[in-house]
């Protein structure tokens, strides 16, 4: 499971006794904008995203649900009058998946149509039992299509290439040979980046963020630790020579959780410190039993 320890530090009571009664409100979007604390300051992080209140109310993401009492706050429809919130306590596991550790705020900017209502600034951090992901679902299952070899930097690697072989009738399995030029010791870092098939084209999906290929492959994600074979790849640190990787098959119950159903590309890029090594293309398709879209 992935374990998102979340220290929200809303000012909750903060938001709680808005008190006006000259119009009613239809919150239309609120559009989240996620920024990180580094080198002593928030910067811009790759998380942007916009959700309508009540949609999310109803889908309780982030535990919002818990802000419906009875006598403080009745839910959608917004009607003029007061709105009181009270002793909300977000829920870490209603928030979006892929967060990287870090320090965070997210700016909430709540709009009616396209006027700014309110905005919310929101502090918090994320960490992990491991330091690391840890990926596990069993809820979704994921038909993998093929992996394609898009690009690779001559400067790393003299031939790079990627075979995908049907294993049995469902299942696809994957050769991989690279010709590495130099050592990069435990220093790649994997850039994912999510598309979705969307009418007749993939389009950027908001899913984005960063592992070390060393840790993904120590913890297994995807399962990718079953790369390293006795004869044809050791693992880490990388060593300048041959890797070659033999009938692997990724296994769906290390993907990250709550993917929704639907047709994916999802791009690698791996770097060396912030060289670009090689870029990968992964197709696969996600579903779930009876139409369950999540
Ligand atoms: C195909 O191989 C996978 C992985 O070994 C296995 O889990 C699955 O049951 C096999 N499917 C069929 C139809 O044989
Ligand atoms: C995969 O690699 C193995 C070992 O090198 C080889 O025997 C097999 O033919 C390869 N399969 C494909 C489809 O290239």
């Amino acid at each position: 499971m992935l374990l998102v320890l979340l220290k929200l530090l809303v000012a909750v009571s903060g938001i709680s006794a808005f008190d006006q009664n000259d119009y009613s409100i239809t919150f239309e979007r609120i559009i989240l904008q996620a920024y990180t604390f580094l080198s002593n300051e928030y910067q811009l992080f790759p998380i942007r995203f916009s959700v309508t209140f009540c949609d999310s109310l109803k889908s309780n993401d982030f535990g919002l649900r818990e802000i419906v009492q009875p006598g403080n706050f009745h839910g959608c429809p917004l009607k003029k009058g007061i709105v009181n919130i009270y002793n909300w306590k977000p829920d870490p596991s209603k928030f979006p998946p892929f967060i990287p550790n870090g320090k965070y705020r997210l700016d909430l900017q709540f709009l009616h149509f396209s006027e700014e209502a309110l905005f919310i600034y929101a502090y918090g951090t994320v960490s992990r039992p491991l330091g690391v992901f840890a990926f596990h679902q069993n809820d979704y299952s994921i038909v993998f299509e093929r992996v394609e070899m898009y690009s690779y930097n001559r400067d790393y690697a003299k031939y790079a290439k990627v075979v995908t072989f049907k294993f049995n009738r469902t299942q696809t399995a994957y050769n991989a040979s690279f010709e590495l030029l130099k050592d990069v010791g435990n220093n790649v870092g994997i850039i994912i980046q999510a598309y979705n098939f969307l009418s007749n084209e993939y389009r950027l999906f908001p899913i984005r963020f960063c592992i070390n290929f060393c840790d993904a492959l120590a913890s297994n994600e995807f399962g990718l630790g079953q790369i390293v074979q006795q004869g044809y790849f050791n693992g880490c640190p990388l060593k300048k020579g041959s890797i070659n990787i033999y009938n692997w098959k990724p296994d769906p119950e290390r993907f990250p959780p709550h993917l929704h159903n639907g047709q994916y590309r999802f791009d690698l890029q791996f770097l060396h410190v912030s060289t670009e090594m090689l870029v990968l293309r992964a197709y696969g398709t996600v579903s779930r039993p009876l139409g369950r879209r999540h």
